[in-house]
């Protein structure tokens, strides 16, 4: 059993599209063991992209996700990391295959409407940031 990370990026969530976006986690057979809907700290976001700090984007990633309200969600199952990652689709969407969230609802990197962890080390690491609460077990 894996739990990873999924946010919906602002404009997933302006666009009305929780609902869509969980609704494909939990139909594949993931159980949703953490969900928020939160406007995300400015030093929770440049924490989360730690690791793209000095790329071009940097800035603008971290100023989208602070830009509306988000939703964290907690996504819990057999190889989950690697389940959502192909769920969601390439990270630019005109690359992602269709059936995929990215690939069927998303035109742009820059709104490309998740964010989900790439390995179960990253997944621990969002994990407590944005649950630092905690989660059932
Ligand atoms: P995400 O999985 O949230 O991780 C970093 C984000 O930066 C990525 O999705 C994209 O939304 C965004 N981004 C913007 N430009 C680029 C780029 N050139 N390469 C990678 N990611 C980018």
């Amino acid at each position: 059993m894996e739990t990873t990370l999924v946010l919906i990026k602002p404009g997933g969530v302006a666009r009305n599209l929780i609902g869509e976006i969980t609704r494909r986690i939990e139909l594949r057979g993931l159980e949703v063991v953490g969900l928020k809907l939160m406007q995300a700290p400015r030093s929770t976001v440049e924490e989360h992209y730690a690791e793209h700090v000095g790329k071009p984007f940097y800035q603008g990633v971290c100023d989208y996700l602070t830009s509306g309200p988000v939703v964290a969600m907690a996504v819990r199952g057999t190889n989950a990391v690697k389940a959502v990652r192909a769920m969601m689709g390439a990270t630019n969407p005109i690359e992602a295959a269709p059936g995929t969230v990215r690939g069927d609802l998303a035109l742009s990197i820059e709104d490309n409407l998740t964010h989900s962890s790439s390995d179960a080390e990253a997944a621990e690491r969002e994990l407590k940031l944005w649950f630092p609460e905690g989660l059932p077990r």
